[in-house]
C-alpha cells in the first residue's frame, strides 16, 4: 500500500454495449500530482474507462471515489464540477464557434458574469500563450484551424477550468515532435502544482519521458497495475497488452535500387502553392514507398491535398504519364489515387454506417448490376478484408462509430485495399493505432506497394518514415531540403534537418 492517499480510485468497473462487454472489471488507481499513463490494444476500453470518468458513460457496475469519497458523475458537466477535465481523443469541439467560444463553452454563466467577449479573447489569449501558441487567435473559427491547433484548443479548454485531475485521450496523436515537448512542459507544470494527469498514448517512448506509472488494459480487463513508466522493460509492457511478442515491427524492404528503371507512377515538377509550397519535385516508382517528413504546417499535408486534387497549385502533377490538371479530386479518383486522409472523423467516414458500407463506399460501382446493389458480395468482400486487417470486433455489421480510433482507421485502410489504386496517399496512417496493429498495417501498406502500386505517406514520427519507406523527402518551409534513400538516415539528422533554424 502506497503511503500517499490516491486521488482517484476506480474499481471493478463493468461497462456493456449491445453485444460488448468494453470494460469487464477495470481497476485504477492515480495519486495526486502524477502521470498515470494508460496502455492497451485499440479496443482495450481506454476511452470508455475514462469517458466513465468523465460523466459521459454510467458504468453498469462498480465504484469510484475521488478524494475518499465515491462519486458518480452523471454527466460531463457534473465531472467538470468534480474537479475532472477531459481532453477527448475524438475532439468535441464545436467548429461553427470560434476559438474563445469553444474555451469557454459550458463555464456558468454566473462566474463569467457579463464579461465582454474582450476579457473571454484576453483569457483565451492567455491560456493560448501559456500553451505556446500565441499566434492561434481567439477569434478564429475552430473549424478552418488545423488538427494540431484544434488539440491546443481542447487544452486550452481543460486548463480553463479549477482542475484536480486532467485525462488527455491520444493528446499526442496530432502534434509533431516539438510540439509534444511543449505539451511536456505544461503537463509538468501541472503536476507540480498537484494536478494528476491521466495520460493515454500508443506511444512508448512518450509514457517513458512523462510517465510515473502505468496500468495496463486488454480486452476490458486490468492486466497491470502501476507499474513504474521508466524501468518497466518494453517487451514486458508489451506482451502484456498484446498477450504475445512483437518482434518484427517494420516488413523487409527491398534491395536499394530495385525501383529504378520500373515506371513512374506519380510525377510531380515544381509544385507551388502561394504562401505555402514552392519549387518541390519528386516522383514515385511503382512498388515504391515515398515518405515525406517534416514538422506539422511544413507543407507535408498540403503536397498531398494539391497531388489529389483538393488544393490549387502550380506546376505539373502526372499520374502514369498523365496530367492531373484542374479536374479536381473527381478525376485524380478516376485516374486511381486514393487518400486516407489525417482526420478520418470528418474527412473519412460515415460514422453512421456499417464497417461494411464504410469500406465499400468508393467502389459501389462494383456492386451494381441493373440498378441492384448485389449487398451479399459487397458484406463478402468486406469481411474478408476485416478479418485480413484484423477489425476488431470482427462484425462488418456494426456502425463505425461504436469501433475504436486504431479500428476505425483499418476501416478507412480496407477501403482503398478493395479499390485497386495505382498511387495510394497516406496522411499519418497509424495515428492511434496500437503496437500490434501498427505492424500489421505496415505489412499491409508494404504488400500493396509489393503488388505494384506506388504508395506517398506522410507521417510526424520520423522512425515510422525510416522504418516503411524506400525512400524520403524531408520538407521545410514548404521546400524539399533533402531527398534520397531511407536507410542512409537516422532519427537524429532527419529531426536536425526539419527543425534546423526554424523550431518553433
Ligand atoms: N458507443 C459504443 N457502442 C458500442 N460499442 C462501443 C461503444 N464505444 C466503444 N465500444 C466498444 O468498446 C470497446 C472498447 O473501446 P474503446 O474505444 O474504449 O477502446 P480504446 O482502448 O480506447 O481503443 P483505441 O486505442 O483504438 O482508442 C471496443 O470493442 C469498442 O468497439
Ligand atoms: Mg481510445
Amino acid at each position: 500500500m502506497s503511503a500517499v492517499t490516491p486521488l482517484l480510485q476506480m474499481k471493478g468497473i463493468v461497462k456493456r454495449f449491445p453485444g460488448v462487454r468494453a470494460l469487464d472489471g477495470v481497476d485504477l488507481e492515480v495519486l495526486p500530482g502524477e502521470v498515470h499513463c494508460l496502455l492497451g490494444q485499440n479496443g482495450a476500453g481506454k476511452s470508455t474507462l475514462i469517458k466513465v470518468l468523465a460523466g459521459a458513460h454510467r458504468p453498469d457496475e462498480g465504484v469510484v471515489t475521488l478524494g475518499g469519497e465515491e462519486v458518480r458523475p452523471a454527466s460531463p458537466i457534473d465531472a467538470i464540477r468534480l474537479g475532472i477535465s477531459t481532453i477527448y481523443q475524438e475532439l468535441d469541439l464545436v467548429d461553427g464557434l470560434t476559438v474563445a467560444q469553444n474555451v469557454f463553452l459550458g463555464h456558468e454563466p454566473s462566474r463569467l458574469g457579463f464579461v465582454g467577449r474582450s476579457e473571454v479573447g484576453r483569457a483565451t489569449r492567455g491560456l493560448l500563450t501559456r500553451l505556446g501558441h500565441g499566434e492561434i487567435r481567439p477569434g478564429t473559427e475552430v473549424g478552418r484551424l488545423s488538427p494540431a491547433a484544434k488539440q491546443v484548443v481542447s487544452m486550452a479548454r481543460a486548463l480553463s477550468r479549477d482542475t484536480r485531475l486532467i485525462v488527455m485521450d491520444e493528446p499526442s496523436a496530432a502534434l509533431a515532435h516539438d510540439e509534444v515537448a511543449n505539451l511536456f512542459r505544461i503537463i509538468r507544470e501541472l503536476t507540480a502544482q498537484g494536478v494528476a494527469v491521466i495520460y493515454i498514448s500508443h506511444r512508448l517512448e512518450e509514457i517513458r519521458e512523462i510517465g510515473d506509472r502505468v496500468t495496463v488494459l486488454k480486452d476490458g480487463r486490468t492486466v497491470a497495475v502501476g507499474l513504474p513508466a521508466k524501468t518497466t522493460p518494453t517487451g514486458e509492457i508489451v506482451s502484456l497488452m498484446t498477450g504475445r511478442s512483437v518482434e518484427h515491427v517494420f516488413p523487409p524492404r527491398p534491395a536499394p535500387g530495385s525501383h529504378e528503371g520500373r515506371p513512374e507512377v506519380l510525377r510531380v515538377e515544381d509544385l507551388a502553392v502561394p504562401g505555402v509550397l514552392s519549387g518541390v519535385s519528386f516522383s514515385v516508382r511503382a512498388g515504391e514507398i515515398v515518405g515525406l517528413a517534416g514538422l506539422v504546417g511544413s507543407g507535408r499535408s498540403e503536397i498531398i491535398e494539391a497531388v489529389y486534387g483538393a488544393r490549387r497549385f502550380t506546376g505539373n502533377v502526372l499520374l502514369e504519364g498523365r496530367p492531373v490538371g484542374r479536374g479536381g479530386t473527381g478525376r485524380t479518383v478516376r485516374l486511381g489515387m486514393g487518400l486516407a486522409p489525417e482526420e478520418r472523423k470528418s474527412q473519412a467516414l460515415l460514422l453512421d454506417q456499417s464497417v461494411t458500407r464504410n469500406i465499400s463506399l468508393a467502389g459501389l460501382g462494383r456492386y451494381s448490376r441493373l440498378g441492384w446493389l448485389d449487398r451479399r458480395r459487397e458484406a463478402a468482400d468486406a469481411r474478408s478484408l476485416v478479418e485480413r486487417l484484423d477489425v476488431r470486433p470482427g462484425d462488418p455489421d456494426r456502425p463505425v462509430k461504436t469501433l475504436s480510433g486504431g479500428n476505425q482507421q483499418k476501416v478507412v485502410l480496407a477501403r482503398w485495399l478493395l479499390n485497386e489504386r495505382r498511387l495510394l496517399l497516406l496522411d499519418e496512417p497509424t495515428r492511434g493505432v496500437d503496437v500490434g496493429a501498427r505492424a500489421e498495417l505496415y505489412a499491409v501498406i508494404r504488400e500493396l506497394a509489393d503488388s505494384g502500386i506506388g504508395v506517398l505517406l506522410v507521417s510526424s514520427e520520423v522512425p515510422e518514415v525510416l522504418g516503411l519507406a524506400d525512400r524520403v523527402l524531408v520538407i521545410r518551409e514548404g521546400t524539399v531540403i533533402h531527398q534520397g534513400d531511407a536507410r542512409d538516415l537516422d532519427e537524429h539528422r532527419v529531426l536536425d534537418m526539419i527543425m534546423e533554424g526554424g523550431a518553433l
